[in-house]
């Protein structure tokens, strides 16, 4: 048979598609923006057909109905990085997060949580019948060499990505045809704080470094401010519109990267027509499974790596709580911990946290303890740089009392007599 027939002959409905979901199957939804909507819609609509059927999922972008009140007989929700979407689902008891490195996941499917079905988004086939993963090939191409029944929304509008991002058609058992807008990241805003730190942030980078950017409003202001230097190379976990902007105003050109000289290196991609323009079609633009990309033993083979992340809370040590507010699960550990191990083991690699003072000018981020239950993200050890929009404090290789003063130096001032209290009596010194 060829690739045509196998795809003709396994083209069907979403209804059909999702009746091959059965009660107490783990499926595995694909990743961000490339979250295949219209099988989820699907999936839902047929709940009353299922019993206990676990949805893997990690940043879910959409509107994970699955995780909503009343669905609890039919769906369990298992979140590997908690949105805004599933925060609920989790804090209420509907559904489970499991604590990872976003470089392990794909691992897991292979031993930990084998998959039943795997619903992904695709592009149609092309000459050679291979579709591509588009915005999202991280754990989801994993999930498709690993899963029992491969499921995908096949969407013109998805851009076809380049690198490791290609499966071949005789890899995926049931096509649904439907073509939806691929979901947006709207930019977030930036205020002055956000600028403050941005403008800090970009002193630590120099001409010619390869950068991994984070997620939100400080990594968007960061690069408002590297506009003026030169080479700029990008291996990161994923990348918004900002990198687009800055690649335009020739900041970045990959060439100085040790590793995959010319190209941005990438896992998954997030943000608007902008980006998912630019990335279509582009041999530049790298997408590779999240093993590939988040190995830290790949990062560090990127000279100059610099990581760049945020995170909820600092205690004076030096700890870092990215993921909870005390015991509350608000995201993930998601790259942070894969990058910053990758960007210390760099020739001349730097690591940085980046974070407001304050939570909206109310309560200092740089504390004297983590909240009671906080995990901790980024250990100690780990942690190199953390900038406000007060400075820089260089922690790695500092003692505590070194440490507790420099994150001092940087808290709001409003806080920084509560915390110097906290010194002398840690330290049995003056300040
Ligand atoms: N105490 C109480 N609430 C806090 C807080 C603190 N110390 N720090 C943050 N919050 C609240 C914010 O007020 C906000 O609440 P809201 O949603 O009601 O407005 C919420 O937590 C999220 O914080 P915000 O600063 O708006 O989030 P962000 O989009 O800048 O993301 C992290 C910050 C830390 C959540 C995010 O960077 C993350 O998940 N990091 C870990 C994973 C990671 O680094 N991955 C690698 C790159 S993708």
């Amino acid at each position: 048979m060829s690739w045509k027939e196998y795809y003709a002959a396994h083209t069907t409905t979403a209804e059909q598609a999702v009746a091959r979901i059965h009660s107490g199957d783990r499926v595995v939804v694909q990743h961000a923006c490339g979250e295949p909507s219209h099988l989820l819609d699907a999936m839902v609509a047929n709940a009353a057909a299922y019993e206990n059927v676990e949805v893997v999922h990690m940043v879910a972008m959409g509107k994970a109905a699955y995780a909503q009140p009343g669905m609890e007989a039919h769906f369990r929700h298992n979140a590997l990085f908690v949105g805004g979407t599933t925060r609920a689902a989790v804090a209420e008891g509907r559904g489970d997060f499991t604590p990872c490195f976003f470089s392990e996941v794909p691992g897991f499917f292979a031993d930990a949580l084998p998959v039943d079905v795997a619903l992904i988004t695709v592009t149609p086939p092309d000459e050679n019948g291979k579709c591509s993963l588009g915005v999202s090939v991280d754990y989801t191409m994993a999930a498709v060499k690993c899963a029992k029944t491969v499921i995908a929304q096949v969407n013109r509008n998805m851009p076809f990505t380049c690198g490791q991002s290609l499966v071949g058609v005789e890899e995926i058992d049931c096509f649904v045809l439907y073509d939806a807008p691929v979901i947006p990241l709207a930019p977030p805003k930036i205020g002055p704080v956000e600028e403050a730190i941005g403008e800090n942030v970009a002193s630590l980078v120099r001409d010619g470094d390869t950068l991994q950017l984070g997620i939100g409003a400080i990594p968007d202001a960061v690069l408002k401010f590297l506009t003026g230097k030169k080479d700029l190379g990008i291996h990161s976990e994923m990348f918004s519109d900002g990198v687009v902007d800055l690649a335009r105003a020739g900041a970045i050109t990959n060439g100085k990267k040790s590793l995959h000289p010319g190209k941005y290196v990438v896992t998954f991609l997030m943000g608007t027509q902008k980006l998912y323009d630019f990335v279509d079609h582009n041999p530049e633009v790298y997408l590779a499974p999240v093993d590939y990309v988040n190995d830290p033993f790949v990062i560090a083979q990127n000279d100059n790596m610099v990581s760049i992340n945020s995170c909820v809370q600092v205690d004076l040590m030096g700890q870092v709580a990215s993921e909870t507010i005390g015991p509350l699960q608000i995201s993930g550990t998601g790259g942070q911990v894969d990058f910053i191990r990758g960007a210390a083991r760099s020739k001349g690699g730097r690591a940085i946290i980046a974070m407001p003072s304050t939570v909206k000018g109310k309560t200092s981020k740089i504390v004297p303890r983590l909240d009671a239950g906080a995990a901790v993200t980024t250990c100690r050890c780990d942690v190199d740089y953390v900038v406000t929009e007060y400075g820089i404090a260089h922690l790695k290789g500092h003692t505590l009392r070194e440490r507790a003063r420099a994150l001092i130096e940087i808290a709001h001032p409003d806080f920084r007599d509560g915390l110097r209290e906290e010194f002398e009596r840690r330290f049995h010194k003056t300040y």
